[in-house]
């Protein structure tokens, strides 16, 4: 197994020579570290079913299953499929998914520790996915704004980008967001979260999924403060030009694993989307924040 810093200046690594079920621990275990360290390790020549898939999530730590069975996949539950091309005439997991700044399951209590990305039908000419560092954004914040976020608490709701499923159609709006709040009740993270495995402080708020800043004593800030924070740590760069974002592309055969606690991301799908299927297994850890 040799594992390489990824070219052009972006962080990440590249891992050739990784057998997802036959390389021995070890080399599952130094994936992992260099995971949590360099935060995403692009997994080369990768030939899976989607069994060995969910194997090699297993051999990172416990595979979640996505909490709506409209993603899963139809043979392995643990597998979020997000496509736009229909199997015999038939929906298969959910289209354009992921179009807007998140960190996976952030609205949950336990959000997942790593994220596994197979693309399965790779669109020939946009392809990619925006990453965003939230430790090195932290890093970066104007000592004003880490002073403000001290001993914030942020509030997470999957409500603003909740998709509408075909169960949903002429249900009253009211109806679907009160289960919406049933389902998944909004969660409270810590505003600046400690990573588990390396110390590194990270801003743990994404545009999608962080709806307000409360302080110690659970009163809201000023309601400028979390826009702020998403114009300077580049998610309201809607030319994905900041210096912050970093667009991951893949080839086929590539597999991506990428440290959730640090990273936010966001999908590239363009306007007119080419056919793109992705396979998804997300993973806990031992390590709790
Ligand atoms: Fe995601």
């Amino acid at each position: 197994m040799e594992i390489t810093p990824q070219a052009g200046g972006k962080f990440g690594v590249t891992v050739e020579g990784f057998d997802a079920l036959t390389s021995p621990d070890a080399d599952v275990e130094a994936v992992k570290q260099v995971v949590y360290a360099q935060k995403i390790a692009v997994l080369k020549d990768q030939k899976l079913t989607p069994q060995d898939f969910v194997a090699l999530g297993r051999r990172f730590g416990e595979p979640e299953v996505y909490y709506q069975p409209m993603y899963h996949h139809p043979e392995a539950k643990e597998i979020f499929v997000s496509s736009n091309v229909p199997e015999d005439g038939e929906r298969v997991g959910v289209p354009q998914t992921g179009k807007f700044w998140h960190s996976d399951y952030s609205f949950m209590p336990r959000p997942f520790s790593l994220t596994f990305i197979y693309p399965q039908v790779v669109p020939k000419k946009k392809r990619g996915t925006y990453f965003i560092d939230m430790g090195r954004a932290y890093r970066k914040l104007p000592e004003r704004l880490k002073a403000a976020v001290a001993g914030t608490r942020a509030r997470h709701s999957a409500s603003r980008y909740f998709k509408i499923r075909p169960t949903d159609v002429f249900r009253p709006i009211g109806e679907v967001l009160a289960e919406i709040q049933k389902e998944s009740p909004d969660v409270f993270h810590p505003t600046v979260v400690a990573h588990p495995v390396t110390g590194e402080e990270i801003l743990y708020i994404s545009e999608a999924l962080a709806h307000e800043l409360l302080d110690k004593t659970g009163a809201p800030l000023d309601d400028t403060v979390l826009p702020e924070l998403f114009e300077v740590t580049g998610q309201r760069d809607l030319t994905f030009t900041h210096e912050n974002v970093h667009l991951q592309t893949f080839e086929e055969g590539d597999l991506l694993i990428w440290d959730n606690r640090s990273l936010i991301h966001r999908a590239l799908h363009t306007d007119k989307p080419e056919p793109a299927v992705s396979f998804r297994v997300t993973v806990m850890d031992s390590y709790r924040w």
